[in-house]
């Protein structure tokens, strides 16, 4: 009898402490203003300077992927329909929309392509519910790449993992990293068992690979004959999408190791893969002639700052959210004073003022909307 108050008191305080939390929560700030008026002149550069109204494409499929993933992250953040008929004018759109060609044609054995696509509808689809409109050819769609992606798992080499392309040849960081996300935010989206089943296994995969160094940084991939660590580039992407894939499995099966492991690398990124507290991928040169990232590599920073946010978004934590927001704000602060230029692209280097190395792309400028979205939500205001 005595025993009751005594748990009747417990449950007071706790619900008290749960109360703050989810006051705490419901109290968090939407996105930043400036930084979406930024985020809104780029996307209308990306979209003047480079969309193609014919064929639905800007550059190339998978940085295409990227861009409308950003521009739809975008109008939801800022509240805007200014780009509404995109998704259907998109060359993924129109796939998704007519089932023509068909996703495999389209996806030519390229499995981290075929994931950034999916990424790419997921937020299609976000929008158009915010619309009150059909988002089911989108999901549909996702849904279709995703048992595609999921038919190349093999256990045989290298114990696990899905290849990188329909070659067979390679198994790589950025494919699985994908997967896991995929997987795991697949999950927290449509609560099928099948997905959280495929991110334990990918976690399980990669946590014994290899693949990450004794830095906390994910390598390109594995020596298929030895199925070691190959030892190649630490690219900026890898840090940035293994976070947000751990992330969504934490929330999805409630493992709070998952965010310490998350950010291990994202700490390492932070510390190891900049200059002056700004992001450089190691081909980024702003002196004249410097720079030899390719058209991929100059929307890998991006990358990293948009899945840092979805790992912020995952996790939900206020601690997280107060230890990566300076950081954002550094990049807010890089992608507007050293890589915006004076026609309104962004360059692809960040890290200092352009001296004549930096390039502008179609991915050079979604990388830097990327990162104003990212900074707009988790960044200081
Ligand atoms: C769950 O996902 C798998 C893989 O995409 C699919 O084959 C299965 O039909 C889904 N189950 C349900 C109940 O939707
Ligand atoms: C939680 O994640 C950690 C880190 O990967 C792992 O070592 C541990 O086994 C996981 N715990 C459970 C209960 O799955």
């Amino acid at each position: 009898m005595l025993s009751i108050p005594f748990v009747a008191g417990l449950f007071a305080v706790s619900s008290f402490w749960l109360g703050q939390v989810n006051s705490l929560t419901i109290s968090k700030r939407g996105t930043c203003p400036a930084t979406n008026t930024a985020a809104e002149a780029l996307a209308s550069r990306i979209q003047s300077h480079y969309f193609n109204i014919v064929t639905g494409e800007y550059s190339e499929l998978w940085t295409d992927a990227n861009t409308l993933e950003d521009i739809h992250t975008l109008m939801l953040a800022a509240g805007v329909t200014t780009w509404d008929s995109l998704a259907g004018e998109s060359y993924i759109g129109r796939v998704a929309n007519t089932g023509i060609p068909s996703w495999s044609t389209v996806l030519d054995g390229s499995y981290d392509d075929a994931q950034w696509i999916i990424l790419s509808l997921w937020k299609i689809a976000d929008y158009q519910t915010s619309q009150g409109k059909s988002a089911t050819n989108y999901l549909n769609a996702a849904n279709t790449i995703y048992d595609i992606v999921s038919a190349q798992w093999d256990d045989t080499t290298c114990n696990g993992g899905v290849w990188w392309s329909s070659d067979k040849n390679y198994k790589n960081s950025i494919t699985n990293h994908l997967y896991l996300y995929t997987s795991a935010e697949g999950f927290n989206r449509n609560s099928n068992q099948t997905y959280l089943d495929n991110a334990e296994k990918t976690w399980t995969w990669l946590e014994a690979s290899g693949l990450r160094n004794s830095q906390g940084l994910w390598n390109d991939g594995l020596d298929m004959t030895s199925c070691a660590n190959n030892g190649q580039t630490t690219w900026t992407y890898n840090q940035g999408v293994i976070a947000s894939g751990l992330g969504a499995l934490s929330k999805a099966n409630g493992n709070t190791s998952l965010p310490v492991q998350a950010e291990i690398t994202l700490d390492a990124a932070i510390s190891l893969l900049t200059q002056d507290n700004i992001l450089k991928e190691s081909c980024d040169d702003v002196t004249s002639g410097g720079s030899s990232c390719n058209a991929d590599q100059q929307i890998f920073k991006g990358v990293w700052a948009k899945h840092l946010a979805y790992y912020l978004d995952a996790v939900n934590s206020a601690t997280s959210e107060a230890k990566y927001s300076p950081f954002l704000g550094s990049l807010n602060s890089a992608v507007t004073h050293y890589g915006v230029d004076a026609d309104g692209d962004c360059s692809s280097t960040w890290y200092a003022a352009n001296a004549g190395g930096g390039t502008y792309t179609a991915q050079s400028d979604a990388s830097g909307l990327a990162a104003f979205n990212a900074a707009s939500k988790y960044g200081p205001c």
